[in-house]
């Protein structure tokens, strides 16, 4: 912790952020269960009839993770049948960050690659735009509420980035790789993982079936069904994987690398920032 303390001043852009996170003293740590509590009943306010756009699409993925927060990780767990533990390790795999790399959790929510990054012996920050989701969490790395699109972090500052299942949710993909660039110091290296559609028509159909049909009954029954409609749905966000590839050496990264997991139902960018 001392190793990140000492980075800390060197890290954040701004230090009334630090009051959010300073050390293993965040206020969302020591009032996570007023915060689930404050969750209960709320609305699920993500639109079933259109995907929004824009500021009105930022607002609304920020307040369904603050209404699925305290029951994330048991749908996440049992959704994926634990598969995702796997990929965010085969991510860190991938990335290699030499030893004590300090390397940031974006969309970090309930600090599963931070834990992930502690394994590692690495100094994890976390920074995720729902106060609920970082209510939850379950990781003594430093978090901080903020946009991955203006990241409250200076340039250069760290030594990689990790990012698990948030590029759907991003209101611009090339203002976030250009954010990644910015604050990646030259030669760090970054992992951006998310779900992903099967290229086998086989494989395809069953995804349909599990993440159209059953997945949002999962949801229901243990969280909020119409947030976990929003999933599939959401995955229309997303670019061809050319394109995203593309725009990741547009910002300025080299060794960009495209990797299809378990038969195509995740992808994993990473790449190297030049
Ligand atoms: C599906 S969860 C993934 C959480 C975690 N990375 C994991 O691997 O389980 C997506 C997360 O992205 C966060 N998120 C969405 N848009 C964001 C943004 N613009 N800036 C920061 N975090 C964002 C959400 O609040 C949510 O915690």
């Amino acid at each position: 912790m001392m190793r990140l303390a000492q980075r800390l001043p060197f890290l954040y852009k701004n230090y009334s952020f630090l009051n959010l996170s300073l050390v293993g003293l965040s206020p969302w740590r020591v009032r996570p269960a007023k915060m689930a509590a404050a969750t209960v009943g709320m609305v699920n306010p993500m639109p079933t009839d259109h995907l929004p756009e824009g500021e009105a699409k930022r607002n609304a993925v920020r307040e369904m993770f603050d209404t699925i927060a305290p029951r994330y990780d048991l749908v996440n767990r049992v959704m994926t049948f634990r598969l995702d533990v796997g990929l965010r390790k085969k991510t860190m795999k991938t990335c290699a960050f030499a030893p004590n790399s300090l390397v940031l959790d974006l969309a970090a929510g309930t600090g599963d690659f931070c834990r992930e990054l502690h394994k590692g012996d690495h100094l994890a920050v976390g920074v995720d735009l729902s106060y609920g989701m970082l209510a939850a969490a379950r990781t003594s790395a430093p978090l901080v509420q903020g946009d991955l699109l203006t990241l409250p972090i200076l340039n250069e500052s760290v030594d990689g980035a990790v990012c698990g299942y948030a590029l759907r949710n991003l209101v611009e993909l090339p203002a976030f790789f250009s954010e990644l660039h910015r604050v990646v110091r030259t030669g760090g290296r970054i992992g951006l993982l998310d779900v992903s559609r099967p290229d086998s028509r086989f494989l395809r159909s069953g995804y349909d079936v599990y993440f159209n049909r059953v997945v949002p009954k999962i949801g229901a029954l243990l969280s909020d069904g119409s947030a976990y409609n929003y999933l599939p749905r959401s995955l229309s966000y997303l670019p061809d994987r050319s394109v995203m590839m593309q725009m990741l050496r547009d910002a300025g990264f080299v060794d960009v690398v495209h990797d299809q997991l378990q038969g195509g139902l995740s992808q994993l960018l990473t790449a190297t920032r030049d």
